[in-house]
């Protein structure tokens, strides 16, 4: 999707990295690695390092946000992830019983996998998860569902930095690390997905260029709720990104004088409604894109 004309994003602040080294750091005395996806993305909001950090580990995969992506779309996702071993479930974490669905799910995987653990770790009271995934996927929401709804006890752990937290359940119990990216993203294609969801802020970010992206992506895939929800009545299949922001801003009478577009009134309507789900439920990428 992205060429070269999109400016280049810094997605990786320090804090991350510190992040990335504490996970590397803390594995050894994990049993299973909860990784929180974002439905809408589950291929690029899915953390590359982990594969070989975690490679030893079992993995539960919960795709969350699963109420605001095309459910046909995540389906598929759940079947492609399952395929590939690893177990699945999706979740919206605003919906109270996540919790409890995720809490079930991490103690099955630890229990299926009982075989290839050391005797120590089997014999284990509680299996010990670490919670990771990308800033503004719904960690805290669930995190936070999951220790009210099980009376949870929260505490800090001597010689552990500030961020991760150590949540005591009844029957496991969970390392929740602070939201992270990684630092070599392969294509900008990952990094403007990372953008559509919120995960990297707009502050960093060109809207209108990131704006006409989205509008090229709605474009290709669901090109009637584009035309529906802007009123444009041509036949837009190629029109330049840039373009469509333009007819979007004249649609809306988003003029500055002399009759001239507002482009970064126009961007920032098109990511408040496609985010707010005016133009219904939407994935942004398939399994299929990556060949699985
Ligand atoms: P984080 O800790 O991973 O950074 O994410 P956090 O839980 O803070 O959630 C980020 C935003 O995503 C919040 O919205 C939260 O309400 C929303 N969210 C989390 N899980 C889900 C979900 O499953 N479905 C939907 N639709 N939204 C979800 P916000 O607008 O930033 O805050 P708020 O106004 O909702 O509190």
């Amino acid at each position: 999707m992205a060429d070269s004309s999109f400016k280049a994003i810094n997605w990786y602040p320090g804090h991350m990295a510190k992040t990335m080294r504490l996970i590397d750091s803390s594995i050894k005395n994990i049993d299973v690695v909860i990784e929180i996806l974002d439905a809408r993305i589950p291929f690029s909001s899915k953390n590359p390092m982990l594969a070989k950090i975690a490679e030893s580990k079992p993995r539960l995969l919960v795709l969350n946000k699963a109420d605001l992506a095309d459910k046909s779309v995540t389906s598929s996702w759940v079947a492609v992830y399952k395929r590939g071993g690893y177990d699945v479930i999706e979740i919206s974490a605003k919906d109270k019983k996540a919790a409890d669905s995720v809490v079930e799910a991490a103690k099955s995987c630890f229990a299926k996998n009982m075989s290839a653990f050391s005797q120590k770790t089997a014999e284990r009271a509680k299996p010990r998860a670490m919670v990771v995934g990308i800033p503004n996927v719904g960690k805290s929401t669930l995190i936070n569902s999951i220790s009210n709804s099980s009376k949870a006890k929260v505490e800090d752990r001597p010689g552990v930095t500030r961020g991760p937290q150590w949540i005591s359940l009844k029957e496991i119990e969970l390392l929740d690390m602070p939201g992270v990216l990684w630092k070599k993203l392969e294509n900008q294609d990952g990094a403007l997905k990372l953008a559509f969801t919120g995960a990297i802020k707009d502050d960093i970010l060109d809207k209108t260029d990131l704006a006409s992206w989205l509008l090229e992506y709605i474009r290709k895939v669901y090109p009637q709720r584009l035309c529906e929800r802007f009123k444009i009545d041509c036949d837009i299949s190629d029109i330049p990104r840039f373009e469509l922001l333009e007819l979007v801003a004249r649609n809306r009478g988003m003029l500055l004088r002399k009759g001239e577009c507002d482009m970064e009134r126009a961007a920032a309507c098109v990511l408040d409604e496609v985010r707010g789900n005016k133009l219904g439920l939407i994935s942004y990428e398939e399994p299929s894109d990556y060949g699985l």
